[in-house]
């Protein structure tokens, strides 16, 4: 099996050098789905924002589809964004654009043709059932509706790896479901790896799955 990510004693710190993720070593597999948790302020956000290329660091070695993301070019990690969906934990959507503008971005950066994407977008508005909000502006949302706008940004251009913080943290119950569907299906079906940060992984889900846990600055494989 192809490895997507592989980090060799990586640690990681923000600019005041305390360490939050210790020489941890870990790989993932090409296609297959983790489920990443810990305590709040345990470094789970931090881990994944170093995944793609957030976050600089000083030890260790980081290779996430095939490339070397310690002192990584500028050009090179656009480049490798290009093939990820990244949904933050605060949304990130561009406040002065339609929701259908924000999920049409990365649909445009990858080179799609105007027709074919709007098309995508019609798409996915309807995946997250948010058909009849389309042409309105994040503010005009709630938290839970921008939240189902982020996951369909992140999915549009089917990217290789889903890297995702909390995507079910303030969805009710029927909207938790839309986006577990939607990781699911784009694991099973186009065998997108999917990298989830949560604190409740879901009882009823319908892939293999591998749990990691952070505690005290370690990664734990929890069988
Ligand atoms: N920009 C930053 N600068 C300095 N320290 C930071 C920064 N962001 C996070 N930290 C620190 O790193 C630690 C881990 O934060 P992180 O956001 O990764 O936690 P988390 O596990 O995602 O928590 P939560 O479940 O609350 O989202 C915390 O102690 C936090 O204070
Ligand atoms: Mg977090």
């Amino acid at each position: 099996m192809d490895k997507v990510i592989v980090a060799k004693d990586l640690s990681l710190s923000y600019s005041n050098n305390e360490v939050i993720i210790n020489k941890v070593n870990f790989s993932i597999d090409s296609g297959s789905f983790v489920f990443i948790t810990g305590a709040s302020g345990s470094g789970k956000s931090t881990l994944l924002k170093s995944l793609f290329g957030a976050l600089s660091f000083k030890h260790g070695s980081l290779v996430v589809g095939g490339v070397e993301l310690n002192n990584i070019s500028g050009k090179k990690l656009n480049f490798l964004r290009r093939h990820l969906g990244i949904v933050f934990q605060d949304y990130k959507l561009v406040r002065e654009w339609s929701i259908d503008k924000n999920i049409m971005l990365p649909l445009l950066i990858n080179g799609y043709m105007k027709n074919v994407a709007n098309a995508q977008v019609d798409k996915l508005l309807k995946h997250v059932r948010l058909n009849h909000q389309s042409g309105k502006y994040p503010y005009e949302l709630s938290g839970g509706e921008q939240q189902r706008v982020a996951m369909a940004r992140a999915l549009a251009h089917n990217p290789i790896i889903i890297l995702a913080d909390e995507p079910t943290g303030n969805l009710d119950e029927y909207s938790s479901q839309l986006i577990w569907n939607l990781l699911e299906g784009a694991n099973n079906q186009l065998k997108t790896t999917v990298i989830v940060v949560t604190h409740n992984i879901p009882k009823n889900l319908n892939v293999t799955y591998r749990h990691l846990h952070i505690e005290y600055g370690s990664v734990h494989e929890i069988c």
